[in-house]
């Protein structure tokens, strides 16, 4: 299998002087196209300091990252989110939906950002909304959906632009256990279609879902486990 992103040797520290504080200490890591990986470890481990570099969100201290064949370090910040837009989708926790906007609307914005054409951003619009299963939904506002519903359309955004890797923290932390089954449900369909996926969670039947994970503590890895 080809790689996709290739970490080696990854630190982030925050602060200066005697407030330094080192985040992430020398991380390598390796996903290939079409894993679905999950990166476990307690609160304060450094997941989401990690998911914001992988995300190209944020920078990093010293080490090397590729993805694809592309060397990240050199970018500027408008070519690193060109790249974000094109190359990435993210879910989070909170979904981060914008309120103001319906689940269409939400859905759109990132093919706006991509300047498709109006036909083409709404027929696959529609197409990712009935893909999560919210074809009936699609003009109900956020406060009009369960926090499941509210998940789904996150995860319609992040995959509208139809990006390589889909990057998702605690995905499930603020569901119930139902709700939560379904975007794991999802995610599994998602991986059989060959996306990448990788998954932030501090709940260990949540990583086990995947096909590796990742066990992450005090900003190192502390061991990498196949489940199937
Ligand atoms: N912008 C920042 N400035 C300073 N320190 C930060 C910043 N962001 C994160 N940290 C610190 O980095 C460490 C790791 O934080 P991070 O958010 O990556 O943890 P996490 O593993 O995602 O935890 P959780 O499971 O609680 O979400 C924490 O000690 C945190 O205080
Ligand atoms: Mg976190």
């Amino acid at each position: 299998m080809t790689t996709l992103i290739s970490v080696e040797q990854l630190t982030k520290s925050y602060g200066e002087g005697d407030n330094r504080q080192t985040v992430l200490r020398g991380i390598d890591l390796e996903v290939k196209e079409g894993e679905f990986v999950a990166i476990l470890g307690p609160s304060g481990s450094g997941k989401s300091t990690l998911m914001n570099i992988l995300g190209c969100l944020d920078g990093y201290s010293s080490g090397r990252y590729r993805f694809g064949n592309k060397d990240v370090t050199g970018l500027s910040e408008t070519e690193l989110s060109l790249f974000r837009n094109e190359r990435i989708g993210f879910i989070f926790q909170q979904f981060n939906l914008l309120p103001r906007l319906s689940a269409r609307e939400n859905v759109e914005l990132p093919l706006i950002y991509q300047r498709s054409s109006k036909a083409e951003r709404q027929e696959r619009t529609r197409q990712m909304l009935a893909r999560v299963g919210l074809s009936d939904k699609m003009d109900h506002f956020p406060n009009q959906l369960s926090g499941g519903q509210q998940q789904r359309v996150a995860i319609a955004r992040a995959l509208v632009t139809n990006p390589s890797l889909l990057l998702a923290d605690e995905p499930t932390g603020a569901l119930d256990q139902t709700n939560g089954r379904q975007i794991i449900a999802l995610f599994h369909e998602l991986h059989a279609e060959g996306k990448t996926i990788i998954m932030i969670t501090h709940d260990i039947d949540i990583a086990k879902e995947a096909t590796r994970i990742v066990h992450v503590r005090d900003g190192k890895i502390e061991k990498e486990e196949r489940v199937r």
